[in-house]
């Protein structure tokens, strides 16, 4: 059985039903759509206690001859990608298949004129422009690894994440814009690359002009090299095990690790979601308003739509410039038919008022999209009436960087969908609710910890340089599952409901971070003793940080105090860390034996202060009572 999309309900229950009796036949059937250059000897071959999971032994492809050579026969000259630029005064662009293509050939020659080969890793730092979308796939066509740095982080995070792959390589732009900011980005990779000695050279795409220093035979510029390099570059061949990308992400520990994607099963899966979920046609514009820099941008602007031949539209500004009807706008100037976003941004918008979007039309689009957070009910309507009219089908998306694509979602008007329900499990995807202990709960009307029992195709295959941080994080709370961090709901039809994280990750904006990775960054302060951070319900942000710090001493100044934790956080991390709450206590609500009883410091961040349990377990109770006074 072969479905090209599924189109009906009737569809999805027996292509769920056979993935699950027979998953190899079932992914062995999806990957036959693709080029390879050798057929696998193994669908699937895994064990979650190593962990080690490997689809498609024996495969040799490579994505980028997916993603680009297999469609110039039949869709040359349809648009790849089409760039919405930051200033709407400028010309968009329409970059063909057979454009993309060559763009992506002469990038990769530049790349292995400069030293890199297959194995390399490379490291992207860039805005939102075609550039990026050529970058990303000129390495994975030579076969380097790529890891791509949102650009919105700091020198710091740059240098950190180079320094965990071991990057030789850097792509950058001399700078870019973001609304009415000007940024300047090669000046924030010079500063990175102060203490990242191991690399060998910075590649500068011209962007905004701006000057930039060059260091001599460290950085070139990109538009010297493409001259120098011949139009044409074959796909490398690629074991389907192989790395293609290395994606940074938070977890409950303080360094954020690298999450590790291989060739042949995320090829598969972020092609088969994309087709479904959104019952993409052949003549739909998709756009999805992720970064690149995140995982929804790899998988749902970049690989995902280029492998079904879709036309991806790619934007580099921000949602509310030039004024708060952007997006709505970009959707009538390209006929947008499938919109895919975050509840952060719908919910931000929608405090905007309907006079933004009271102009537009909206009536090219067919599908809208949920991905990152929990979206509330009242933003789910909002969007439902105001963007979708009524007629078009919500999908709320639930992944992770560590699924590669998503795996719970309803398909877009195949399958039903249901107010802050992400729904149903994709084929292939089988989700289990746990107790703490790690018993599955067998019943509906349940709520329990979200683990899935049996690998996807794009499911994480190690965290880059330590495999066993990947086992002991997601492989070892549970045995035999692979757990998510989530907690989740399960109604009486078997919908998920995601509820949120019951790990030390707090999601603010549909970002994660961990709060041991802000703590570190605040006590970076030279006078800041300890410090706590927590998330608490904020209403545009989904999820709000709020730090409670000890000072070395008494704090006189407490927004110049304030101003330099923030300061601070934007240094390590980057602004979108920053605390939006900072108390100074001059304790913190400990155990006797020195742990830091955290369930107190978020009750106060969420204001319930009369359900703070037992305190009595505490080395200084009269501690809470200060905290529950100073609350922010
Ligand atoms: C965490 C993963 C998936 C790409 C963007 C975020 C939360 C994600 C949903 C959703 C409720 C969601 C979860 C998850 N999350 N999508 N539709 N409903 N929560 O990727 O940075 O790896 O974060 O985002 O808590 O664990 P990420």
């Amino acid at each position: 059985m072969s479905y090209s999309r599924l189109r009906s309900n009737a569809d999805y229950t027996n292509a769920y039903a056979q993935s699950v009796a027979e998953p190899e036949a079932f992914w062995a059937a999806q990957a036959e759509r693709f080029t390879w250059r050798r057929k696998w000897d193994h669908v699937l071959q895994w064990d979650f206690n190593a962990p080690q999971v490997e689809w498609f032994k024996g495969g040799r492809l490579n994505i980028t001859e997916n993603c680009l050579d297999r469609h110039l026969a039949s869709r040359g000259d349809k648009t790849a990608i089409l760039w919405e630029p930051n200033d709407p005064g400028e010309e968009a662009q329409r970059i063909s298949y057979r454009e993309l293509h060559a763009r992506v050939c002469r990038f990769a020659n530049v790349l292995e004129h400069n030293g890199a080969k297959k194995g390399d890793r490379v490291c992207i730092y860039m805005p939102m422009i075609p550039d990026l979308a050529v970058a990303v796939l000129a390495c994975a066509r030579i076969g380097a690894i790529h890891s791509v740095v949102f650009a919105g982080f700091s020198a710091q995070s740059i240098a950190d994440r180079i320094q965990d792959a071991d990057a030789a390589f850097v792509i950058t732009t001399d700078g870019m814009a973001r609304g009415a900011k000007k940024v300047a980005v090669k000046a924030i990779v010079d500063e990175a690359l102060r203490t990242c000695p191991g690399v060998k050279r910075v590649m500068v795409v011209r962007h905004t002009g701006e000057e930039v220093d060059m260091q001599a035979g460290r950085d070139v510029w990109l538009h010297d090299e493409l001259k120098q390099v011949d139009a044409d570059r074959p796909a490398e061949e690629m074991a389907s095990e192989d790395p293609l990308f290395i994606l940074y992400t938070s977890g409950s520990t303080g360094k954020p690790k690298g999450v590790v994607h291989t060739c042949g099963g995320y090829m598969v899966y972020t092609d088969y979601t994309f087709r479904n979920v959104f019952q993409y046609e052949e003549q739909d514009v998709f756009w999805c308003t992720a970064d690149v820099g995140w995982v929804t941008g790899h998988s749902y602007i970049i690989y995902g739509p280029l492998l079904a031949g879709a036309t991806s539209l790619m934007f580099e500004g921000i949602p509310t410039y030039p004024d708060a009807g952007r997006f709505w706008q970009v959707i009538d100037k390209h006929g947008v038919n499938i919109f895919y976003t975050a509840p952060t941004a719908i919910r931000s918008l929608m405090a905007q008022g309907l006079d933004f979007v009271r102009p537009c039309s909206l009536s090219s689009l067919k599908v809208i999209g949920s991905v990152g957070e929990p979206i509330n009910e009242e933003a789910w309507h909002w969007y439902k009436e105001h963007i979708g009219k009524d007629r078009c089908p919500i999908v709320d998306t639930w992944w992770q960087t560590e699924t590669g694509g998503i795996l719970i979602s309803s398909l877009a008007g195949i399958t039903d969908e249901k107010p802050s329900y992400a729904a149903w499990p994709m084929p292939g995807v089988q989700p289990v609710l746990l107790t703490p202990e790690g018993k599955e709960i067998m019943e509906n009307e349940v709520e329990g910890l979200l683990a899935i029992k049996f690998p996807w195709p794009s499911i994480i295959r190690t965290t880059w340089g330590d495999h066993e941080r990947c086992r002991q994080t997601y492989f070892s709370s549970y045995k035999g599952y692979y757990f998510t961090g989530d907690g989740a709901r399960r109604d009486a039809e078997g919908r998920y409901r995601i509820i949120g994280r019951v790990d030390d990750v707090i999601n603010v904006s549909g970002h994660r971070f961990g709060t041991a990775e802000i703590e570190n960054a605040i006590n970076e302060s030279e006078w800041v003793v300890e410090s706590a951070v927590v998330g608490y319900p904020h209403d545009i942000k989904g999820q709000g940080i709020y730090a409670y710090v000890i000072a070395e001493k008494p704090v006189t100044d407490p927004d110049q105090a304030r101003s330099e934790i923030l300061a601070t956080v934007t240094k390590m991390i980057g602004p979108i860390a920053k605390p939006d709450k900072i108390q100074f206590v001059s304790g913190l609500p400990k155990t006797r034996s020195g742990k830091i009883m955290r369930r107190i410091l978020r009750k106060v961040a969420e204001n319930e202060l009369n359900s703070l349990g037992d305190t009595t377990t505490l080395l200084d109770p009269a501690v809470v009572d200060e905290i529950k006074a100073g609350r922010v």
